[in-house]
């Protein structure tokens, strides 16, 4: 089948017509920025730019960086609050004349990774990160996603962990490799602590970086690099897309 996945961030959306059978970007992905304030009609208007730039009609997946459900935004940590309340399924088919799915957007990430990527075939609990501006948590049990889990938003040392522990937190206090894996190995630690994962997938950009860092992990779990990188989002939200409705 072949879906638009579009992967919404707080500095980029980003899109391409995927091939949900193989997980294959069918065209080169386009990226516009996200619209300073990150509000609502201004973001929907560029998913709609996207859907034009693709002279795309059919369905439409798309990765948002806050709890979704049944298309309705719950939460707004790296966007603009006025989308709380918003329903993002509506907005986004209003402005793209398309039916669209909308699901957070480290979910989206983990379907990717799950069907085509670092856990593939794996059973048991699957733990994913996404390491960006903020920290997205996917959480699957024998390939079933749990969604809207939010680790990103767990305290640790009386701080939220992604203000601490996400890439952009690694940038801003210009950490090297070794002091930041001693932050993620505390925060990583304790989530190994309380869910047992059978296996950690580290995704988001940095993870193409992932020979400076993973190999300084102390936390007794497997844990591998994304295969996607960066384009997991995409993929994952065009999966989700051609599923049923959510
Ligand atoms: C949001 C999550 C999102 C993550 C990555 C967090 O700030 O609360 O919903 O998955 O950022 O974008």
């Amino acid at each position: 089948m072949e879906i638009l996945g579009i992967d919404i961030g707080g500095s980029g959306i980003k899109g391409a017509p995927v091939d949900t059978k193989t997980g294959k970007l069918l065209a080169e992905r386009h990226r516009i920025k996200t619209p300073k304030g990150a509000e609502p009609q201004p973001m929907a208007e560029v998913v709609g730019q996207l859907a034009h730039y693709f002279g795309w009609q059919g369905l439409i997946g798309a990765g948002f960086p806050a709890v979704v459900q049944y298309g309705e935004i719950k939460t707004a940590a790296n966007i603009s609050e006025q989308w709380i309340g918003q329903n993002a399924r509506e907005l986004f088919a209003a402005a793209t004349g398309c039916e669209v799915t909308v699901i957070n957007d480290a979910d989206a990430a983990g379907l990717a990774e799950m069907k085509f990527g670092a856990g593939k075939g794996r059973r048991g609990t699957v733990l994913m990160l996404t390491l960006g501006t903020g920290i997205g948590s996917a959480l699957f049990n024998d390939g079933v996603l749990i969604p809207n889990t939010e680790f990103g938003h767990m305290e640790i040392e009386c701080e939220i962990a992604e203000l601490r522990m996400s890439d952009a937190a690694r940038q801003r206090d210009e950490l090297s490799w070794k002091k930041w894996a001693r932050r993620l190995t505390r925060y990583i630690g304790k989530l190994h602590l309380l869910l047992q994962p059978n296996l950690i997938i580290l995704g988001g950009g940095v993870s193409k970086d992932y020979e400076k860092f993973l190999p300084l992990l102390k936390v007794n779990c497997e844990i591998v690099p994304a295969q996607f990188f960066n384009e997991a989002g995409i993929v994952g939200a065009a999966l989700a897309g051609a599923k049923k409705k959510k």
